[in-house]
């Protein structure tokens, strides 16, 4: 048995949940679904009321929408996340704007960066997906300065986001190793970031519509681009892809507003600022 033969036996034991998590966001086309989550980046920025000189972190950043939004506030950003692939499109989008962002890949759980070393400290939708949550928050508050502000956007668990990444767990339960319905709550975040280290917090139920010409149209986006879904259909055989498909369907046909052409779908998240204690 060859070096090379024996490294790939053992591959499938040795692949930690950051390569599992890794594998599912490079999958698909992360950009082309995450663009429409836009108005939660643009809208948590001015929550937080992001200003010039704020040295800014966002963790799970993706291709950069929330990073993007605090570049256009002349914040000193760094846009970090597992997928380097979706970096580099965070940074051309950063170009083609004219735009200062640093890029730098990074594991939540286990951020390479000082302690206490940023005045803002977001993550919209990326975060909830650390296969450690209890340590993922530990790691948000520990770069964020005394006094900094930390922003969280995560869906509703009863919203179609939720349910959707509900639907993907139950589906392809091996690649989905983090807890992200346990930060769409306001009891879930209190447990995770700890009544003590944080101070002003504030809950916020916001809504962004989720578009599509047709929910066969919807299905095809989340199935080619979108990789939680992409990876699950994959690893399923016919059958599964089958149910997999129908219960995707009947969630988007159910939850649209009526009236008009193609799909409108309201998708509630729960928005979360606060200030680091200390
Ligand atoms: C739904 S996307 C959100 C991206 C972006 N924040 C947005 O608002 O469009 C989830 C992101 O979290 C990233 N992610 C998942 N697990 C992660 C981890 N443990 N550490 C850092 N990033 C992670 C994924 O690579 C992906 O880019």
């Amino acid at each position: 048995m060859t070096g090379s033969t024996l490294l790939a036996m053992a591959a499938p034991s040795t692949r930690t949940a950051a390569d599992r998590l890794r594998e599912v966001w490079a999958a698909g086309d992360y950009q082309r679904v995450g663009v429409r989550l836009l108005p939660a980046s643009e809208q948590l920025v001015v929550d937080l009321a992001v200003r010039p000189g704020d040295r800014l972190l966002d963790v799970g950043a993706g291709t950069g929408n929330t990073a993007l939004a605090a570049a256009r506030r002349d914040a000193d950003v760094v846009c970090s996340d597992l997928v380097p692939e979706l970096l580099e499109l965070a940074g051309r989008r950063a170009e083609l704007e004219g735009l200062q962002v640093a890029t730098e890949v990074a594991d939540a759980c286990a951020l390479p960066f000082p302690d206490a070393s940023f005045d803002v400290v977001v993550s919209t939708f990326g975060v909830v997906f650390a296969a450690d949550a209890e340590l993922a928050a530990r790691e948000l508050l520990r770069v964020l300065r005394p006094g900094g502000r930390l922003g969280l956007t995560a869906w509703r668990p009863e919203a179609p986001g939720g349910r959707l990444l509900e639907l993907v767990a139950r589906h392809a339960p091996q690649e989905a190793p983090g807890e992200p319905l346990r930060w769409g709550t306001p009891e879930g975040v209190t447990g995770l970031l700890g009544r003590d280290e944080v101070t002003a917090v504030r809950f916020t139920e916001r809504t962004v519509d989720l578009t599509a010409p047709s929910v066969a149209a919807q299905w095809q986006r989340y199935r080619d681009w979108f990789g939680p879904v992409h990876v699950a259909w994959e690893r399923l055989d016919q059958a599964g892809r089958t149910r997999l498909e129908t219960e995707f369907t009947d969630l988007w046909a159910r939850c649209t507003r009526g009236g008009g052409g193609g799909i409108v779908v309201p998708n509630t998240y729960l928005q979360v600022t606060a200030v680091r204690a200390g």
